[in-house]
């Protein structure tokens, strides 16, 4: 059987409890650059012989964070397993965006209590957003004592100690810091791809939209120098990748704290990233408040910035928009929309949505119907809003009823379908540039990849074009992907 550790647990212990309280205070204290990341020697070589395994839940900055946590454990001698019982290390990294998304966690802690039975040295660690929730923490302390670890987003770099500690106590670890948080810099990266890359460019988010749980789990928005992202990039470059996605909770508000630059911002980084010898780059995640013509303008120099724009609207009805705290109104995002689209020819935009915000009547939802239809979004993930706990909208009475929410949901979504198979239909008999990115999980025949408007290309070919750009023609166009054949380069006469 497996000991409650709770009893036990020495809450002195802790940096500062976790607290939604505490991160929603932002301070005007200085973000440091830390650059002196190392394991301690004690830790070097503490994986040797021994497997880890990271379970991702969530957006791409948690996808990152895992590359990051992959890097730390492979430096002290981990190496990775795919196979959950092999596993010496287990890492949770959770996403506290809504509640199912929650839900999911918790019962995947809850199967993986035999695990430790079997292999009582088994470490099994929650980190990511929702290990800065306080009820989180409260609920594992209390329900889950397989969990040896806790630790938040601030932490990561402290992974090497905090493993050292669980691996020696005999108490579950909780780390959690309400702070700000720094920026780490020297971080080692066990990236997933060999040709598609994501790079951090900021952390954090200061927007605090009524409904979003991220502003107080992720700290305070804090960039990273551009020296130091160009220098990634171009070491991206040269190593072969291909592809590089710059990422942050609200890309926009990239260089506002950097207050030494004069206004540089993510159209200025843009602008010298483009430069770079990498044959594309994306962004993500826009807000439409902080997109500015600097950037609009720098996107219309094309090169290698890739003509797809994820511009997350939430809702068509400038009423809601504002009790969202978005900071736009509806005409507002539509003067942007076609903004962007008159100054990048041929591109692609996606959006977000939320269905279902308190006391959403059926006329303000329309006007999210008419949005879409007005876009012509290529896609969009709707979602029907969850509350999170601590944040405003959590605390609006609700008078709307799940099952309209459900019902106005598949309205959406079916509108949703109907726009992206008629914009994929356009695609029709076009060649267009793929990264061929691996075979296609339906059909290992088939090769998959992105174009630079980010629809999905599958064709047939060698497995030898995978991490390529390569021209396709599309010869059958669906709802979410594009089936195409691959253009083979003229051979090269050798007379
Ligand atoms: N409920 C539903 N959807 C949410 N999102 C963020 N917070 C919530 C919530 N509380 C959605 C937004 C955001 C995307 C990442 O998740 O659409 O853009
Ligand atoms: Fe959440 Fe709004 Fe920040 Fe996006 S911009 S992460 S929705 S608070």
């Amino acid at each position: 059987m497996v000991e409650s550790k709770f009893s036990k647990v020495d809450f002195s212990r802790y940096f500062q409890p976790p607290s939604l309280k505490a991160a929603r205070r932002r301070r005007r204290e200085k973000v440091h650059i830390i650059n002196d990341f190392s394991i301690p020697d004690e830790m070097k070589g503490i994986g040797r012989n021994k497997k880890y395994l990271i379970e991702t839940y969530g957006c791409q900055m948690n996808e990152h964070d895992t590359e990051v946590m992959a890097g730390i454990l492979q430096e002290m001698g981990y190496s990775e397993t795919a196979e959950i019982a092999e596993a010496d290390v287990i890492l949770i990294n959770t996403c506290a965006i809504r509640e199912n998304a929650e839900n999911k966690v918790f019962g995947h802690i809850g199967y993986l209590k035999p695990l430790k039975r079997e292999n009582p040295g088994l470490i099994i660690g929650v980190c990511g957003c929702m290990a800065q929730e306080e009820t989180v923490v409260n609920r594992i302390l209390h329900k889950y004592p397989q969990v040896d670890l806790i630790f938040g987003t601030h932490n990561i770099h402290r992974l090497p100690q905090l493993l050292q500690e669980a691996l020696f106590s005999k108490e579950m670890v909780v780390e959690v810091w309400s702070k700000e948080g720094d920026i780490i810099e020297n971080l080692p990266q066990a990236r997933k791809g060999h040709f598609q890359a994501w790079v951090n460019i900021m952390y954090g988010c200061d927007k605090f939209c009524t409904y979003c749980i991220v502003p107080y789990t992720r700290g305070k928005e804090r960039s990273r120098r551009p020296e130091e992202i160009i220098e990634e990039v171009r070491d991206l470059a040269r190593q072969g990748y291909k592809e590089v996605t710059l990422l942050g909770q609200n890309v926009n508000a990239y260089g506002k704290d950097l207050k030494d630059l004069d206004h540089y911002g993510l159209g200025n980084l843009m602008d010298e990233i483009r430069k770079i010898g990498i044959p594309r780059v994306r962004f993500m995640t826009s807000h439409p408040k902080d997109f500015d013509d600097h950037l609009i303008e720098v996107l219309g120099k094309g090169g290698n910035l890739c003509e797809h724009i994820h511009l997350p609207v939430q809702s068509g009805n400038s009423d809601i928009l504002k009790i969202m705290g978005r900071g736009y109104t509806r005409e507002r995002y539509l003067d942007l929309f076609y903004k962007i689209k008159k100054a990048v020819p041929g591109a692609s935009f996606t959006t977000d949505i939320i269905v279902g915000f308190p006391n959403e009547t059926e006329a303000q939802f329309e006007d999210t119907l008419s949005l879409v239809r007005t876009c012509r979004f290529d896609g969009a993930y709707t979602f029907i809003y969850s509350p999170r706990a601590g944040t405003p909208a959590a605390r609006m009475k609700d008078n709307i009823p799940m099952e309209v929410k459900k019902e106005r949901l598949q309205r959406l979504n079916k509108l949703v379908n109907q726009l992206a198979e008629e914009s994929n239909a356009k695609y029709q008999d076009q060649v267009v540039e793929v990264l061929v990115e691996g075979t296609s999980r339906k059909n290992a025949d088939m090769l998959t990849g992105h174009t630079r408007t980010n629809k999905v290309v599958n064709f047939s070919g060698p497995e030898s074009l995978i991490g390529q750009l390569v021209q396709v023609k599309v010869t059958e166009t669906k709802m979410w992907s594009l089936d195409g054949e691959w253009q083979r380069e003229p051979e090269v006469s050798q007379s």
